[in-house]
């Protein structure tokens, strides 16, 4: 088993350090930097279709469902089409309006959550185009929808998902500059700049990876608390969700994501000199907006451990703890601020005495609804 997790301690660890080549394997023959091309071979077929929807539904559970969130902003974004985001159980019991007009994109990195099948035959049976996005090939998912893109991500061991979720992410924004360059709502000249940026990722990914000690060290001084809440804004307000979900599902402790400018809403009751607050605030359009939170978390006394980019000041001057990510593009920014809380749910765990890779209760895929 220690040669299966490749010297390091656990699966998870594994397959964090293995991000940068699958983040890499996903987008391998899919982009061309050069000339500002995507291909996507298991949707082509599927092109006209995707030029005619009128709207994208993206069905998934846990950690894909995480994945769907960034989706849905890099796709409105870029591609300009209306995205909703469903948890697949919600989904399959509300009688959804759904149209031959309409796209679902599944996301699963098993391709066997019932739930998410279940969504899938229900928009099927409404006429809707489903579009998988799954991990294990010729799983259930892939085999009942019409098309679709793997990630490629590698079998993934660990139950709390991390290199899965960076691959979603990677397919979804492959998907969105597909969509964009279809229907003409990109042009060449940025299509060129955003993917010659995106192809840079996997090495930005490498260099996120070097906060490693310093993660640990900010793991060791928070690891007794109760309660965490992480907060961001745009796309990285999934991230937040999922840094909270990481954090609860490896070392049980509660820990809760939510939209920056929503705490003023509710969390911040909760914020006193106990209560780590994760921030990502990294520069991008709503960093002001971020940093003034930071000042409400630090007015309150909490204590603020925030993912900010190389060479930052400001927040560097307010925050207890700072881990510097290498600056990108806002659309790549989910796949560097990841990293970080990956790492620090892992050694928290790890310093608790959790076991990380098959946590209490959790399963890697639910086949049952
Ligand atoms: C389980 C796993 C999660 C995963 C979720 C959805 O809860 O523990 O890591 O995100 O199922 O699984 P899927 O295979 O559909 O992505």
């Amino acid at each position: 088993e220690m040669l299966e997790k490749g010297g390091y301690d656990h699966f998870m660890m594994k397959e964090i350090y293995e991000q940068p080549r699958s983040i890499r394997d996903c987008m391998r023959g899919r982009i061309y930097p050069k000339t500002g091309k995507v291909q996507l071979g298991g949707i082509k077929e599927y092109t006209e279709k995707l030029k005619n929807i009128d709207r994208i539904i993206i069905v998934a559970c846990g950690t894909s469902w995480h994945a769907g969130l960034v989706g849905e902003y890099l796709i409105e974004e870029y591609a300009r089409i209306p995205v909703e985001v469903e948890y697949a159980s919600e989904f399959r019991y509300r009688n959804p309006i759904i149209t031959e007009k309409d796209l679902v994109i599944a996301i699963s990195q098993s391709g066997e959550t019932a739930d998410t099948m279940a969504a899938i035959e229900l928009a099927k049976e409404k006429g809707a185009t489903i579009f998988g996005v799954c991990n294990v090939v010729g799983a259930s998912i892939p085999r009942v929808s019409h098309a679709g893109v793997y990630t490629h991500a590698g079998p993934e061991i660990g139950v709390a998902s991390t290199k899965a979720f960076t691959a979603q992410v990677t397919a979804l924004t492959l998907i969105a500059f597909y969509a964009a360059q279809q229907r003409g709502a990109i042009t060449q000249s940025k299509l060129i700049e955003y993917l010659t940026e995106l192809n840079e990722i996997p090495d930005l990914v490498e260099r996120a990876l070097l906060c490693n000690d310093h993660v640990k060290e900010i793991a060791a001084a928070i690891k007794d608390t109760n309660n965490c809440l992480f907060l961001g804004r745009g796309s990285s307000f999934p991230v937040a969700l999922e840094g909270a979900l990481k954090l609860k599902e490896i070392s049980y402790i509660h820990a809760e994501g939510y939209p920056a400018a929503e705490m003023k809403h509710g969390p911040i009751a909760l914020i006193d000199e106990e209560m780590p607050v994760v921030f990502i605030a990294t520069k991008n359009s709503s960093y002001e907006k971020v940093v003034s939170n930071i000042q409400e978390v630090k007015a309150r006394k909490g204590k603020v451990i925030a993912i900010v980019s190389e060479g930052d000041v400001d927040v560097k001057n307010m925050a207890d703890y700072v881990i510097e990510i290498p600056q990108t593009n806002e659309a790549f920014v989910p796949l560097i601020a990841t990293i970080p809380l990956q790492l620090l749910a892992y050694h928290i765990a790890v310093m608790r005495g959790c076991n990380v890779d098959q946590p209490r209760n959790l399963a890697k895929s639910v086949t049952v609804e």
